[in-house]
């Protein structure tokens, strides 16, 4: 029995605040006493009332000028693409043709893969996400070399090898039979090992024939408990292509939900041009969308409508996306500055409680894992993020004329990057710290 004992301020959520008052959604302790076992959190209390009932020989850390929350989730996002990001001038048909396809046939070699594999973990932690749902390439050895170096952090990671049959470079297409063999393989080798969790990855309807779309569909049935992910009306041309190419279907979601492929662990990455009947289908079905505001703004492609999609009549869950490399910053800090920006283009201001929502336990529920990670609570993973208050000289003194926590909040949203992050925990191991001599630290192995 391993134990040991954070002291900083803290906040998570035990309600959803696109629905609640904050003060109901949010609970916060000025001064918090948390403590771990065993990887999970076994008691969060008010610091005074936990350090008189704390044994002596447990090792306290102190976090002042600091604020805890649960680790950041994102919901969308291919390692792959780490090395072109900011790729200039294009939308997206011709983004995927002229920098993606070219980047992701390099991961036919698994030396190359394991390197970027690496590198996107750290960038991960470096960030303060501690869970993604990530895509490979279409190369089953993508999927290893993510999975192993997860394995090596203990994070909970969610990935898939992609699946084309069509409309992409020969290097980077299977077929509908091995697609399926080989995410089956995949499947039986990392579903539920540790904290990997497997994920039916269909790049998005013009790049798979419909026989492919109906194998991921039957793989998935075949699997409960795994995960499908895919693109979805993300840009007009594409909706367009996907008219042409499935003439037969009512929308650009039908066609995913006559493959079978929509329902609880369902993600819809984008979902930028979405009608009402598309909404009401993911909240029948309990799929889910993720946001992805900077690869929207960066291709160009749209708003997405946060609050059509949260309506209380017809809730849908949303989590929120990096989409690197169509997206522009791994930090989800970052990433919410720009979901408010895109709602406010919209007409709408999300608060910066809806905001850290998204990023943890809205994510979670998004992935149906919010019985597990995304808050601070007993038995819950112990997974979560130092950020550091003081991180920048700007940061400083902009928060030393904040208010109260959501302003506090609103500002981290608005200026805080990567250099907020202080600690990054994983199953409560430090296993980022920004100032420590060596920042990255796998943890021990657990038997
Ligand atoms: N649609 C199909 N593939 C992709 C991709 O890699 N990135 C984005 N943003 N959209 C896609
Ligand atoms: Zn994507």
């Amino acid at each position: 029995m391993t134990q040991r004992a954070i002291r900083a301020p803290a906040m998570t959520f035990r309600g959803d605040p696109f629905h609640l008052a904050p003060g109901e959604a949010l609970q916060y302790w000025p001064d918090a006493l948390i403590l771990i076992e065993d990887g999970k959190f076994l008691r969060i209390d008010d610091a005074e009332s936990g350090l008189a009932v704390l044994p002596g020989d447990v090792a306290l850390t102190h976090y002042p000028d600091a604020l805890i929350c649960p680790g950041f989730i994102d919901a969308h996002v291919h390692y792959p693409q780490m090395q072109m990001i900011g790729a200039f001038g294009a939308g997206l048909l011709e983004w995927l043709d002229k920098y993606t396809f070219v980047a992701e046939q390099d991961f036919a070699d698994a030396a190359h893969a394991r390197d970027v594999a690496k590198r996107f973990l750290r960038e991960l932690l470096r960030a303060g996400t501690t869970t993604a749902s990530v895509y490979c390439t279409v190369h089953p050895q993508s999927v290893d070399a993510l999975f192993e170096e997860s394995v090596r952090f203990n994070t909970r990671m969610i990935a898939g090898k992609v699946m084309m049959d069509r409309n992409a470079p020969e290097a980077l297409l299977d077929t509908a039979e091995s697609g399926y063999a080989q995410s089956k393989a995949l499947i039986e080798k990392w579903h539920g090992r540790g904290r990997q969790l497997y994920c039916i990855t269909p790049r998005f309807a013009p790049s798979s024939t419909e026989a492919q779309l109906e194998a991921a569909g039957r793989l998935w049935r075949e699997h409960p408990g795994t995960y499908v992910q895919t693109h979805l009306s993300e840009n007009q041309g594409e909706i367009e292509w996907v008219r042409q190419l499935f003439p037969e279907r009512s929308s650009y979601l039908d066609v995913y939900d006559h493959a079978g492929l929509t329902g609880p662990r369902a993600i819809f990455g984008h979902a930028v041009h979405m009608e009402e009947e598309d909404f009401a289908c993911c909240h029948r079905t309990g799929s889910a969308l993720a946001h992805c505001p900077t690869s929207n703004l960066f291709l160009g492609s749209g708003l997405f409508r946060m609050f059509d999609a949260k309506k209380v009549e017809r809730p849908v869950r949303v989590g929120l996306g990096t989409d690197i490399g169509a997206g522009t910053s791994f930090s989800q800090l970052q990433t919410l500055g720009e979901a408010y920006k895109v709602a406010k283009l919209g007409g709408h201001a999300l608060t910066a409680e809806q905001g850290f929502y998204l990023a943890t336990r809205g994510g979670a529920e998004a992935l149906r894992l919010d019985d597990r990670i995304g808050s601070l609570a007993p038995g819950y993973e112990a997974d979560f993020v130092v950020l550091d208050l003081k991180a920048t000289p700007l940061l400083e003194f902009r928060l030393s004329h904040a208010r109260d926590l959501a302003e506090t909040l609103f500002v981290l949203m608005t200026l805080g990057d990567d250099r907020a992050i202080r600690a990054t925990y994983i199953a409560g191991e430090p296993v980022y710290e920004r100032d420590r001599a060596e920042s990255f630290v796998y943890p021990e192995p657990t038997p």
